[in-house]
This record gives structure tokens, sequence and C-alpha cells, in this order.
């Protein structure tokens, strides 16, 4: 009772949502990973740094090139998935606050001139975005499949630059058959909430 959100959709997004593991060969198309995009730019960043960018790994050549960083597990799925995506931080989002945070300019100057604290701010709110990301895939109706077990030096000189710092890739697809692992417990309430 406490929840606005409609049921379904609660489920659609959180209850009965999964990670998923294998996929159907449904192509997942760029008006869906646009229409997910226009969704999710939508949650909030820090200054609005908006650093997430995200890299559609698409053509037979580029995904043969991005399997051979993956870890052995994740080998088979990134190379079966109907689409993957690489999502990285974008260490020089400051160029774009004067645009993003127009009410307070100086933002830029003031906190990100040095790189270090862009890196951190980047990390932070580009996983964010990442999180928001996964769960506009599924306001899709579709599964992602976040992996983070990859040589993430050789993704990044593979297909980015210095600027860019890899945080994970995705499969996205619809499940296939014998897509989930058995669903892992979640901590309780009281282990995680407390009180001041
Ligand atoms: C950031 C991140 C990294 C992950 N890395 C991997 C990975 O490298 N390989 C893998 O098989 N699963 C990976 N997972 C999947 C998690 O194990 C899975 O999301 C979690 O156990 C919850 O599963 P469920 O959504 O089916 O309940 C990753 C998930 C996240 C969010």
């Amino acid at each position: 009772m406490s929840l606005v959100l409609d049921p379904a959709a609660q489920d659609l997004l959180f209850r009965e949502a999964r990670t998923a593991n294998a996929f159907t060969d449904e192509p997942v198309t760029d008006e869906q990973v646009q229409a997910i995009y226009d969704l999710v730019k939508y949650g909030p960043t820090a200054f609005n740094q908006s650093p997430l960018r995200i890299t559609l790994v698409r053509s037979p050549e580029a995904r043969e090139r991005l399997v051979r960083h993956m870890a052995e597990g994740n080998q088979p799925k990134t190379a079966a998935a109907p689409l993957v995506a690489i999502l990285s931080a974008d260490n020089e989002f400051h160029e774009e606050l004067p645009t993003l945070f127009p009410h307070f300019p100086q933002a830029k100057d003031l906190f990100f001139s040095e790189r270090p604290a862009r890196e951190g701010a980047a990390a932070l709110n580009a996983a964010l975005q990442a999180a928001y990301f996964i769960i506009g895939v599924r306001a899709a109706g579709l599964a992602a499949g976040p992996m983070t077990g990859l040589d993430f030096e050789g993704v990044r000189k593979e297909f980015l630059d210095d600027d860019h710092t890899p945080l994970m890739v995705v499969n996205i697809g619809r499940p296939g058959p014998d897509a989930w692992f058995p669903r892992s417990p979640r901590l309780a309430y009281d282990d995680v909430v407390t009180t001041v």
C-alpha cells in the first residue's frame, strides 16, 4: 500500500526482473535503445553531470574483439546476446557542465578543474546511471545481463580512450531458455536499515 507504482510495473522492474544469462535471437533495435536512453537520462546525477557513455557493440567483428576481453565464463553469453553495450564514465564530463547545469556554470572550474576529482565523480555518477540504464532495459520489456568480469584495461584500449573508464558490459535481449541462475536471497530490511 505504500508504493504508488502500479504492481505490474513493480514486478516488471524489480520483483520478476532477473539478470539474464541466455537470450532469444530477437534483435534489439536502435529505436528501443533510444527509448531506453530517453527515459533513463532523467535519473539524477551530481550537478546533473551525466557522465555515462554507452558504446553499442553491433558489428560481428567488434563483438569478437570484445568477447576476447571478457572473463571465460562471460564469453559465450556475450558472443550470443542480441545486443551488447559497453558502459563507461566520461572523465571529461565537465566540458558539458555549462550546458547541463546552466544555473551554476562555475561548477566546471570550481569543483572539476582537477582530473582526480573528475574521475571520482564520474565513477560514482556513471555507476548510478548504469543502474538507471538496467532498469530502463527492463522497462522496455527486455532483460539485462551486466558484467564486470572482464579485462577493463583491454576494453578501454580496444574501444575507448584515456578519457573514458569502462564500468561494465551489459548483454541485452529477450531472455531465452534457462536464462536464470536460481534467485539468490536479498538482505532483509532490518539487516540494512538503521535509524539514528
Ligand atoms: C555490476 C555487475 C556486475 C556483474 N558481473 C557479472 C559477471 O561478470 N558475470 C556474471 O555472470 N554475472 C554478473 N553479474 C550478475 C549478478 O551476479 C546478478 O545480477 C545478481 O546475482 C542478481 O541476479 P538476479 O537479478 O537474477 O536476481 C553482475 C551484476 C552486476 C550488477
